[in-house]
């Protein structure tokens, strides 16, 4: 007998939970700018607990002190983020959307991260022209069909040895479904056509299932 897909998202979603339990503490000011992206009427799509926190570990791990993020709803990875750097260091995000921007503002003030985060306003292509090396470690999280775009200017501003982390890669497994070509989904089939073959990074994808489904993202180290 298959098990219904709701059947299996419940599975992820009480695995997920169990595993937090146990390694991710309570965290109100994480809770609250969640909440405050609901009331906003945001779409709730930005990175799992235990993903946000892989982000965080990702950046202690090389001591990361600039970090740029393309895509910051609410600022939820943001946090995550901006938590990883030293007081010194600093969070580039970069978002279209002005009502977007008002919250995460907001829940930047929250967190006590207001001076290590800045924000710029705008289509994130234009945003990026603007910016010069060198970051340690960009997460591309924004509109899929320009992550070809992200990822050249995410090569270009990330330092060697840095990381580069690409959200939302996997789609349910329908990327590699060529009878599919929903834009999305041929958002990253460009991306993986860019990154073939190119001698500057060494990536691989990583497939998750949790709270947010089944998806994955692609972790790569700039050469
Ligand atoms: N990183 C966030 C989730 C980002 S959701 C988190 O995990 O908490 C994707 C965001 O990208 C949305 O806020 C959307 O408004 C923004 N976005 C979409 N197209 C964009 C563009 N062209 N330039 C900048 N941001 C864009
Ligand atoms: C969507 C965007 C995301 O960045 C994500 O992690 C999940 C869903 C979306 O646009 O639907
Ligand atoms: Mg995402």
């Amino acid at each position: 007998m298959s098990t219904s897909s709701q059947e299996l998202q419940a599975n992820w979603t009480r695995s997920d939970q169990y595993h937090n339990a146990h390694l991710i503490p309570e965290d109100p000011i994480l809770s609250t700018a969640l909440q405050n992206s609901d009331d906003a009427g945001l779409d709730r799509i930005a990175v799992s607990q235990s993903q946000g926190k892989l982000l965080h570990l990702f950046a202690r791990s090389i001591q990361a002190k600039r970090i740029l993020e393309v895509g910051t709803l609410g600022g939820y990875s943001t946090i995550w983020l901006a938590r990883a750097v030293p007081q010194d260091g600093e969070v580039v995000t970069l978002e279209l959307e002005e009502e977007h921007v008002k919250v995460a503002s907001k829940n930047f003030a929250l967190a006590g991260l207001s001076e290590k985060i800045k924000i710029i306003v705008g289509p994130a292509a234009q945003s990026l022209e603007t910016l010069r090396p060198s970051f340690d470690l960009a997460f591309i999280d924004a509109d899929k069909q320009s992550n070809a775009i992200y990822y050249q200017h995410a090569k270009r501003l990330v330092r060697s040895g840095g990381i580069i982390i690409i959200d939302n890669v996997v789609r349910q497994g329908l990327v590699a479904d060529t009878s599919r070509t929903d834009e999305r989904i041929e958002g990253v089939r460009a991306l993986l056509r860019a990154m073939k073959g190119d001698e500057e990074v060494d990536a691989t994808t990583v497939a998750t299932v949790g709270e947010k489904g089944y998806d994955g993202l692609i972790f790569a180290v700039r050469k």
